[in-house]
């Protein structure tokens, strides 16, 4: 008997509670594996090569590192005499995990011609079909040390799922001729309430407990002490934005901390990411190509330092990341999720307690606990169920080009 089948056991007869687990991680499977292709499909095989900066990457790209991630993490370790689609893949669509091996340069991702698009679909069947057998096949302790591996493959290729298109807007925005993701896209606009509410004060349990996926670094749930402080029931709009502008936001040096003031002033920001001033009427680079800013939704492609600013002008500050969890766990917050990510004062750190997981998979969120912010709720290119009240997104402080917007908060009650 070969490992292969002894690790596999198609003959097994199953339980009616293992054939449901089984079927539920199958369904799974493919609805997110589904999504993936369905953000892909209005997009040519051109347009899914380019590469428009070096913290974008090209569709195709993110199409087969998804898979490779579940190929390495999921398949080779767990089913004896795997064949890989292609060995020469690990080097082209490993991103950065070091303990997997050696890795194609990230800014140079859009250079990669080939594999064409046919083969990475043809890659992506040979995963598909591989994890499907195994989920319909493994033995059940086999089961057991795969599933929460694969739902973090899952949640992972969720996560490139928001960057198909916050990376194809960022090269669409570099073309003269405004072409559109969906020109039936709008950006939504958000709760109209203004006002600021006060937050329960005192000791608070942060972060994830109990059932339920989460990633590493929602981990440990801690306390942390909320200070009496209000929070905006709503996003920043883009006419606040404009305000902003035209009270000199972003030629007043004293609004602005030191290193965002030298980005500010090294790109040249005058106005939100993707936007252009036409002859006096802002427009926006969207994914339904380039509209008319519109003042009543949430701002939006605005960097952490634009945040900051922007929030000591109003008299006000940026919420920490605890304040964030607790107004959300008190149902203080409109549009907490599906439209901006929010940017939060916090530092993403390790929480009290902290340690990252052994292996290559403790590369996946420990290590770049340095240097970036983190961001609460979620955007309106988050996918479904992806987002939860403990998740912690995090970027660095100039980046413009993800969904980020912002709501502020303040200090006494
Ligand atoms: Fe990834």
């Amino acid at each position: 008997m070969s490992r292969a089948s002894q690790a596999l056991r198609p003959e097994a007869v199953n339980s009616p509670a293992e054939e449901g687990l089984r079927r539920k991680w199958i369904d799974a499977f493919h609805a997110v594996r589904q999504e993936t292709e369905r953000r892909a499909a209005p997009l040519s095989p051109e347009d899914q090569i380019i590469q428009s900066m070096a913290d974008a990457s090209p569709t195709k790209w993110h199409r087969a590192h998804t898979t490779w991630f579940l190929e390495q993490f999921v398949l080779q370790p767990h089913v004896a005499g795997y064949e890989v689609f292609d060995d020469r893949f690990a080097f082209l669509f490993n991103s950065y995990y070091v303990a997997a091996g050696p890795r194609h340069a990230r800014p140079k991702r859009g250079l990669i011609a080939r594999p064409s698009n046919d083969e990475v679909a043809a890659f992506r069947a040979h995963v598909d079909a591989a994890i499907e057998r195994l989920l319909e096949t493994a033995a059940p302790d086999v089961l057991e040390k795969i599933v929460p591996i694969l739902e973090i493959g899952l949640h992972h290729e969720q996560q490139h799922q928001e960057l198909i298109l916050t990376d194809i807007l960022h090269a669409f925005s570099q073309n003269p001729t405004d072409p559109a993701y969906d020109p039936a896209w709008r950006m939504p606009r958000g709760s109209a309430r203004r006002d600021f509410v006060p937050l329960p004060a005192g000791v608070h349990f942060i972060g994830h407990k109990g059932e339920g996926f989460r990633f590493d670094n929602e981990e440990p749930a801690h306390r942390e002490l909320i200070e009496p402080v209000k929070i905006a029931r709503s996003l920043v709009t883009n006419g606040e934005w404009l305000e902003f502008m035209k009270d000199g936001g972003y030629s007043t040096a004293s609004l602005w901390l030191s290193d965002a003031w030298a980005a500010a002033q090294a790109e040249t920001w005058n106005a939100p990411a993707y936007w252009e001033d036409r002859n006096g009427q802002w427009f926006s680079f969207t994914l339904g190509g380039s509209q008319p800013v519109d003042l009543a939704a949430p701002v939006c492609h605005v960097s952490y330092y634009e945040a900051d600013a922007f929030a000591r002008w109003a008299g006000k500050h940026l919420p920490t990341e605890s304040e964030w969890e607790v107004a959300a766990r008190s149902n203080l917050l409109d549009d907490a999720y599906g439209i901006v990510w929010q940017w939060t004062r916090s530092a993403y750190l390790p929480y009290a307690g902290y340690r990252a997981p052994d292996g290559a998979i403790g590369e996946y969120n420990g290590k770049f606990m340095i240097n970036q912010m983190v961001l609460r709720g979620s955007s309106l290119a988050t996918p479904e169920g992806h987002a939860r009240v403990t998740y912690r997104n995090f970027f660095y402080p100039p980046h413009r080009w993800q969904f980020t917007g912002l709501r502020l908060a303040e200090y006494g009650v």
